[in-house]
């Protein structure tokens, strides 16, 4: 059997059955895995989560009835692998087919055959899309039409279309401790490196070791703790009330060693996530499990900077995470907006006249970002737009908050803003 298949299909059965995370899933089965094979399952386990309505909009075109999940899953590896990868037909058919034997059902085994076979006679002239344009983002780019419609009303069909259509490349980012170049990077850990757009963020091609001199970290969450840092200045008090796996309070402490950081999550297990990594970067994280929805006296007017960098739909960082596609529904999103609101509305309290409360998400959707925040500022006049202060990025420095979008920024889709405690 087809090694590469066999693992990518494991992966993903984890994702479509048991909703795993793409990465953790995939790093599981990449650990004892042949070099040469690592690049293909990546490409297998990300692509086809990520083409996932497209390729079941292609296999109705060839089928009666759609097939069981399970049956399911090896037509969406196989047209995936004939339609985007440059592999032999003779290969992907006949692999998938044997592949298809997991079933334990020899009428699978025959059905994946035909249906495949068939398919890549005719898959490189696939044009049959719908026409009407909300349903043809959809299925063109996978994007759910619920997700698309919203896009729509936000921003615009263009804009709409730029955001679906965009891909960025899969490098990882990290930060490194002491101050470096691209070129004592490769030399001293043997991987690729190239300058990120952010001062001191690189962007990897390869595996870096989980020891105190870097830390992997999306540019966008760099860009934030930047913020929160700036705002709260050395001596000063900072607090981030959801706050695992510690991202950014521990690299705020890292930017302020004089600076006490509070980090508090809902979930034992994630609060644990935050020590751990503290401990491995050698700072001084004060952590508490805390629902920060619940008042907390003591905390009244105690902090220069407050971040609620909340739960919400992750549509910033599909690219990453192609499983929120699969998944999230569009019913979750009222309920992560009251969620959300409830969090920054509590936790507007722990500010101090003068300070700073930071609100940012990795989404683009304006229910969850502007949204939000123009409801607090109406109910809150005791706070205004403050500056955001991110000089690296000029098209957001200075503004009261910005959507980052990736096809036009570089940077995962996140949202910031800045809310400045006027009284
Ligand atoms: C977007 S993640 C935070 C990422 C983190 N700031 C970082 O940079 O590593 C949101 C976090 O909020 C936590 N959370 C959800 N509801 C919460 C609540 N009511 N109170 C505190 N934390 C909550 C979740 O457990 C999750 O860890």
């Amino acid at each position: 059997m087809n090694n590469a298949f066999l693992k990518s299909y494991r992966v993903l059965h984890d994702i479509y059955a048991n909703r795993a995370f793409s990465a953790i899933a995939l790093n599981r089965e990449l650990s004892d895995c042949k070099k040469s094979d690592r690049a293909l399952i990546t490409k297998i386990v990300y692509g086809v989560p990520d083409n996932d309505i497209r390729l079941e909009h292609i296999l109705s075109a060839y089928v009666h009835k759609m097939p069981k999940d399970d049956v399911l899953l090896f037509l969406k590896m196989g047209i995936y692998c004939l339609d985007s990868l440059s592999l032999p037909v003779y290969t992907v058919v006949n692999d998938i087919a044997e592949l298809s034997k997991l079933s334990g059902d020899i009428r699978t085994v025959g059905f994946v055959n035909a249906t495949l076979k068939n398919i890549s006679r005719h898959i490189a002239d696939f044009d049959n899309y719908p026409t009407e344009p909300i349903a043809r983002l959809s299925v063109v780019y996978s994007y759910p039409e619920w997700a698309v419609r919203k896009l729509v009303k936000d921003y615009g069909m263009d804009v709409a279309e730029q955001i679906v259509s965009f891909r960025s490349d899969t490098r990882t980012t990290a930060r490194f401790v002491e101050k470096c170049t691209a070129q004592d990077i490769s030399a001293r850990y043997g991987v690729e490196a190239e300058a990120a757009p952010l001062d001191g963020a690189f962007y990897i091609k390869g595996a870096l070791p989980q020891d105190d001199s870097c830390t992997v970290q999306s540019l966008s969450s760099m860009a934030i703790a930047r913020v929160c840092a700036r705002l709260t200045g050395e001596r000063g008090s900072f607090l981030d009330c959801c706050a695992a796996p510690g991202g950014k309070s521990v690299y705020v402490k890292q930017l302020l060693p004089d600076t006490s950081v509070t980090a508090c999550d809902i979930h034992p297990h994630r609060v644990a996530l935050i020590d751990s990594y503290a401990e491995r970067m050698h700072v001084d994280v004060r952590t508490l499990c805390r629902d920060m929805t619940e008042p907390c006296e003591q905390w009244q007017e105690k902090f220069d900077t407050v971040l609620c960098d909340v739960p919400c739909s992750g549509y910033g960082v599909v690219d990453s995470r192609p499983d929120i596609k699969l998944f999230r529904e569009n019913k979750d999103i009222s309920e992560l907006m009251k969620k959300q609101y409830a969090i920054l509305d509590n936790c507007a309290r722990f500010v101090k006249p003068g300070g700073a409360l930071v609100y940012s998400t990795c989404t683009v959707f304006d229910n969850e970002n502007g949204q939000n925040v123009r409801k607090f500022l109406k109910q809150h006049p005791e706070y205004t737009y403050g500056e955001l202060p991110l000089r690296e990025v000029p098209q957001a420095d200075g503004k009261g908050c910005y959507q980052f979008l990736p096809y036009k920024d570089g940077m995962q889709g996140f949202f910031v803003a800045v809310l400045r405690r006027i009284r």
